[in-house]
């Protein structure tokens, strides 16, 4: 009877398989960079055309999930490894998943790419300035890793690798957000 049903089944899922438009945005970034306005107006802008939508916030997911991780370099390496398993779900269920992490280090974010199926890992980087990150401030974070009352803090006190071929590098103190959004949809456009 199972076996019936499989078969059955089998044209259709092929079929919907061939119009798959699960991916992973991957928005790395310093904190400051831009990247949880930039993934709010992505989400909303996509939600225009499918609500198959999701995004993954470094601040949401660390009071929830992750709320077991810190800022040492093997959490942050933790971190991002549930994070892309998470986000390879959103895609094995057909959505469009926005993965919003400072995500550090190279390495970790290259093995989230090297398990997702090829061109379904979009990596945008948001190549903002340490001083400008410093001068947005928005949570008053820098302020606080200069006094050193934050460890290990991400640009002052812990490193942060940039990709090495992001499929899109968006100077975000030099445009606006919508120009930014504009450039992250036009690539998933190319990709698909
Ligand atoms: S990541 O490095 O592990 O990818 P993640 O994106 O989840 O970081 O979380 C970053 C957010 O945590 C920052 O936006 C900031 O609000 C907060 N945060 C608290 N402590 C630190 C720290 N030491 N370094 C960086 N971000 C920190």
């Amino acid at each position: 009877m199972s076996q019936e049903i499989q078969n059955q089944d089998s044209p259709v899922q092929s079929e919907v398989k061939s119009d798959r438009q699960g991916r992973i945005i991957w928005i790395t970034g310093l904190s400051g960079s831009g990247k949880t306005t930039l993934s709010t107006l992505l989400d909303a802008r996509l939600r225009e055309g499918t609500d198959r939508v999701y995004t993954l916030d470094g601040d949401l997911i660390r009071q929830g999930l992750n709320s077991d991780l810190g800022f040492s370099d093997e959490d942050r390496k933790e971190n991002i490894r549930r994070i892309g398993e998470v986000a390879r779900l959103f895609v094995d269920a057909d959505f469009i998943v926005i993965v919003a992490f400072i995500s550090p280090f190279k390495a970790d974010r290259d093995k989230v790419r090297q398990a997702t199926e090829p061109g379904r890992f979009l990596e945008v980087y948001l190549d903002c300035p340490l001083k400008v990150c410093e001068q947005r401030d928005p949570k008053g974070l820098y302020k606080k890793a200069r006094l050193k009352k934050i460890e290990k803090f991400t640009g002052i006190s812990s490193p942060y690798e940039p990709p090495g071929s992001p499929e899109v590098t968006l100077r975000t103190h030099e445009r606006t957000a919508e120009e930014c959004v504009q450039e992250i949809i036009d690539c998933i456009k190319k990709h698909s």
